[in-house]
């Protein structure tokens, strides 16, 4: 089978200006992420890995340095793709049926199929019954829920996204994990992940990409190669372990 990129960073550097101070962000980045497969990107806090995102996206238009999406040159150019920033936001004023059907809205679907559309895959997220309710009405974990939710309503291949669980317990952690998981595995879309946290990208992860510390560069690649579907039991193995002292060791 050919195996399709579906985004690729090229030697990518950037800089913000703040001040009239020049803060260089990253220092020559390259990554890929090919179809279907789920990447994650870790490194300290304020590395840039927010900023790879955002030059995914398009967003930003980095210094030097293309990025491609299934092969074409995208840089600088907002892309139509499922991005969570790390503050996602749901409007306060709309349901969660409303917020989760607007990248259909935007793109023209009819609402009544939106909303159908939603609303069938409410379950999945763990969010049965809970259409009509306002953000407030809504535990933490059920916003980031919701909020993925959005982003996978999103037509596109790729889904890019930054810390989706870090403001979670432990145990609610663990299970949105497993749902992505679960929806990744059945819907087979690829993603660029962005976290804190060695486990959970060990867990989730095809390939680690270890970022060091401002400007950031890249360090290692890391190819998990543990078996699939990945359960929670996964966590004590002997290769689980192997793979976390060697990411320990990355980012030291
Ligand atoms: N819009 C901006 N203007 C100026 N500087 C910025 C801007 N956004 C980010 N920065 C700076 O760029 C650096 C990298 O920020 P970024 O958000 O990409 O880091 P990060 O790796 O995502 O950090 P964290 O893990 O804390 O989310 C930081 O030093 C930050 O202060
Ligand atoms: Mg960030």
């Amino acid at each position: 089978m050919r195996v399709i990129e579906r985004l690729r960073l090229d030697t990518i550097s950037s800089t913000y200006i703040s001040g009239g101070e020049i803060l260089p962000v990253l220092d020559c980045i390259s990554l890929t992420v090919k179809e279907g497969e789920f990447v994650t990107v870790i490194g300290p806090s304020g590395c840039g890995k927010s900023t790879i995102l955002r030059i995914a996206a398009g967003l930003i238009k980095p210094d030097q340095g293309e990025v491609y999406k299934d092969g074409a040159i995208i840089t600088g150019r907002p892309q139509l793709v499922g991005y969570m920033p790390q503050q996602a936001l749901l409007f306060p004023w709309k349901t969660l049926k409303q917020n989760a059907a607007l990248p259909l809205l935007a793109s023209g679907t009819a609402k009544d199929k939106a909303y159908e559309k939603v609303e069938k895959m409410l379950p999945l997220f763990g969010l049965d019954g809970f259409a009509n309710y306002y953000p407030n009405q809504l535990s933490g974990g059920m916003k980031q829920r919701a909020a993925l939710l959005r982003t996978m309503m999103v037509d596109s291949n790729i889904m890019l996204l930054d810390e989706p669980f870090a403001a979670l317990d432990a145990l609610t952690r663990g299970k949105m994990q497993d749902w992505l998981m679960q929806i990744w595995e059945q819907f087979k879309r690829s993603v660029l992940f962005v976290t804190h946290s060695i486990d959970e990208a060990i867990y989730l992860s095809d390939r680690i990409y270890v970022i060091s510390d401002r400007p950031g560069k890249n360090a290692i690649e890391q190819k998990i190669d543990l078996p699939r579907p990945r359960r929670i039991k996964v966590l004590a193995t002997a290769e689980f372990a192997n793979y976390k002292q060697l990411l320990y060791k990355a980012l030291e």
